[in-house]
């Protein structure tokens, strides 16, 4: 089995646990491993964006992954990660985190969690994936800027609560280990059940904001691959296989 989270590092401040993770992962480190920090000073996001990471307050981690999969299945990874964090959120904090496609976890229209998986393939094979997951877990309105108020929350301000991160870290690697065998039994069609019934753009009119323009539709779920397949208003059948979610038409 793979033992997620049992080879840990605990780290106080690095730039990105990103790159901590790439340097032990080119030195061999085994599938599990896990780097955890308390402050990033360059955290990154999705789309070359930068992650706030203050010291103390959330959860800035990277998890080595060495499944022996093709390259096709890293986007179903994505999506298996997830539903993992999602799962251990209301779990722990019984706060109504859902997803927003591919990875992105929301309460109320705000984002609380964000996952970046960054996969390295050598023919046509995953070498290794890095999940970076960083949860916006115990800061506070004051710790953010003004401009990410606006779309961005934590879990205590949701819950009224502090969270125990360790705790919180627990039940996403129980969560993550137990999926990711399924994953492997059973392949991705639970997970992709799992995913759909989490998501909270299933059904809703949305425009995805793509290189080639922006598309609009109705989110009817995902295809067999991990892309987001909708419907478009003249009724033709979309999928989306990178791209960026906004609710509304
Ligand atoms: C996104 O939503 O754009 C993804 C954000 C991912 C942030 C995490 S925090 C731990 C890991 N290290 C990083 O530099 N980024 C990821």
């Amino acid at each position: 089995t793979n033992s997620f989270g049992r080879r840990l590092k605990l780290i106080d401040v690095t730039t990105s646990t990103q790159e901590e993770m790439r340097l032990l992962a080119e030195q061999g480190a085994p599938s599990g491993s896990l780097i955890i920090a308390e402050e990033q000073t360059s955290g990154r996001g999705r789309q070359g964006r930068k992650w706030l990471s203050p010291p103390g307050k959330g959860i800035w981690m990277s998890l080595l992954l060495r499944p022996e999969l093709p390259l096709t299945c890293a986007p179903q990874l994505t999506l298996l990660c997830a539903v993992a964090v999602c799962r251990a959120i209301r779990a722990v904090t019984g706060v109504d985190a859902g997803i927003k496609w591919p990875n992105d976890l929301l309460v109320q229209g705000r984002k609380v969690c964000g996952i970046l998986i960054e996969s390295v393939g050598e023919d046509e094979l995953i070498r290794y994936c890095i999940a970076g997951i960083g949860i916006d877990v115990n800061l506070e309105p004051e710790d953010y800027p003004p401009e990410l108020l606006a779309i961005a929350t934590s879990l205590k301000m949701e819950s009224g609560q502090d969270c125990n991160r360790a705790v919180l870290i627990g039940a996403v690697m129980n969560e993550l280990e137990k999926l990711y065998e399924l994953y492997v039994e059973q392949g991705f069609g639970p997970i992709c059940h799992l995913w759909e019934a989490l998501s909270i753009t299933m059904g809703k009119e949305i425009t995805v904001k793509t290189a080639r323009g922006d598309i609009q539709g109705i989110a009817e779920g995902l295809d067999p691959s991990g892309a987001l397949t909708l419907i478009s208003k003249d009724g033709q059948r979309i999928n989306i296989y990178s791209g960026e979610v906004q609710l509304g038409g």
